[in-house]
């Protein structure tokens, strides 16, 4: 047991006696179940988890700007303990997952990121646009008409998979089977599977691990193509050192992951939260120019990552509260982002707010998310199409949400709408 995780003599108050975030409270609504947190008690340990829970704006960010005291080198570590069985299942598939850049203490990681930031600069993400644009039409033409549809299983889910693919460079494949690895990864990763569930989600990540590494030997043989892997392919031969053989596969499978899933569970956030407030919704219809900020206003209020993880290097004080070197940290950026003490009227959903764009959905610092601002153009592109195509969307009764059990991904597994096909604005005003 590390330092940090030792619980002797630690006196634990109510709250965070009863604190679980794979409880229904935290899974319900992360930001709220930790209301009594940023008001009380801003910096707890947690003895359901073994970490220390961080929970205000103040003390989010700065756990995030710093990653020397800070190390992301936790962030895909199993929250749940690997059973022995699902260990010797991912053994057999000679699963290796290394460090990526989001889990890369200094000095490893500036020059990496900064090698392979090339893809992530504007120019190089509005040639992804009109692609984006395209599939978002497609997947609405598909459905149009039906006057129903499940917006997640019908497009966010795909169209996503679809972007982060290409962006990767990787020919498009198997999306289903994607689908169930990306949920694996999760459980995995942030869940609490039971024995039996973690050898057959360990069967799973193993299985994703072999085919990222079948995709990179494809790539491999021919890394003349566009996109993010084929560009690190390439840079590995100027920087072997920087960029490894190791380093490529655990990206390939990590960037599938981050590019993916992060924007499917944003996208239905975002559609539920504007539906639920439904005159925010019907003034993005009327006035499109205000889609780029209601999109920083879903991505605070209901981000797709709720929290993150770090762990302290040396003996640390944050908040005021003395933190050991090696304790865990579980930093709820989701709850940093309904912290009144930076937002006014934080529970509020504000399509006008004028520090939207200051939320921690991202993270923030060194490792801030590079995918960001794919994300954000995927994001405003389907709020134009369905704002532009389907105004008057809106949920169907009686279909409840459900979210996969997890500390940190968030995003309803289905968004059920329903429409009336008579009154698209293409069938009344062609
Ligand atoms: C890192 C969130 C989309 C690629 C991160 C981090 C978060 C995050 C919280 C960790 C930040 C930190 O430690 O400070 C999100 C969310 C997304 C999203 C909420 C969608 C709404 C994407 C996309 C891509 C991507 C589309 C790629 C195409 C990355 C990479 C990192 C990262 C490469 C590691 C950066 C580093 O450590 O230097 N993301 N992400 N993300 N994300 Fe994203």
């Amino acid at each position: 047991m590390s330092a940090g995780s030792c619980p002797v003599a630690r006196s634990v108050s109510a709250g965070a006696a009863a604190f679980d975030p794979f409880g229904e409270r935290y899974q319900a609504d992360p930001p709220a179940s930790l209301r009594w947190s940023r008001d009380e008690e801003p910096v707890f340990y947690s003895p359901e988890i073994g970490y220390w829970v961080i929970t205000r704006y103040a003390d989010v960010r700065a756990v995030f700007r710093d990653n020397v005291l800070f190390s992301p080198s936790i962030a895909l570590e199993k929250i749940t303990p690997v059973s022995a069985a699902a260990t010797r299942k991912l053994a057999e598939h000679g699963y290796a997952m290394d460090r990526t850049l989001v889990n890369e203490d200094e000095p490893a990681h500036q020059p990496r990121r900064r090698a392979l930031m090339g893809s992530f600069a504007p120019e190089a993400l509005a040639e992804h646009e009109p692609m984006v644009r395209e599939l978002a039409r497609e997947y609405v033409d598909r459905f149009v008409d039906a006057g129903e549809a499940d917006l997640v299983d019908e497009m966010f889910w795909e169209v996503t998979l679809t972007v982060a693919l290409h962006f990767l460079g990787v020919p498009e494949e198997d999306v289903p089977t994607l689908r169930k690895y990306s949920i694996a990864h999760t459980v995995n990763t942030w869940g609490r599977p039971s024995p039996e569930q973690q050898v057959e989600v360990a069967d799973a990540v193993g299985h994703f691990w072999r085919y990222a590494g079948e995709v990179l030997a494809k790539l491999r043989a021919d890394p003349s193509g566009p996109g993010w892997m084929p560009c690190s392919i390439r840079l590995q031969q100027q920087m072997p050192e920087t960029i490894t053989d190791s380093y490529l596969h655990s990206m390939m499978m990590a960037g599938i992951v981050a590019a993916h899933e992060t924007t499917a569970n944003a996208a239905a956030n975002a559609v539920k939260s504007l539906l639920e407030n439904r005159s925010a919704w019907d003034e993005l219809c009327a006035d499109p120019s205000l889609i780029s900020n209601a999109v920083e206003e879903c991505l605070r209020h209901n981000g797709s990552v709720a929290a993150w993880r770090r762990v302290a290097t040396a003996d640390a004080e944050i908040g005021g509260v003395s933190i050991p070197r090696g304790a865990k940290l579980l930093i709820v950026n989701s709850s940093a982002n309904h912290d009144e003490r930076h937002f006014d009227d934080p529970d509020g959903f504000d399509i006008r707010r004028d520090n939207a764009a200051d939320h921690l959905t991202f993270g923030y610092g060194s490792h801030q998310c590079l995918g960001k601002n794919l994300a954000r153009m995927e994001l405003q592109v389907f709020l134009e199409e369905l704002t532009k195509r389907l105004p008057h969307l809106e949920r169907v009764p009686g279909r409840e949400l459900t979210y996969l059990p997890n500390t940190s991904f968030r995003g309803p597994e289905h968004l059920w709408v329903r429409w009336d096909p008579a009154a698209n604005p293409e069938r009344r005003d062609p």
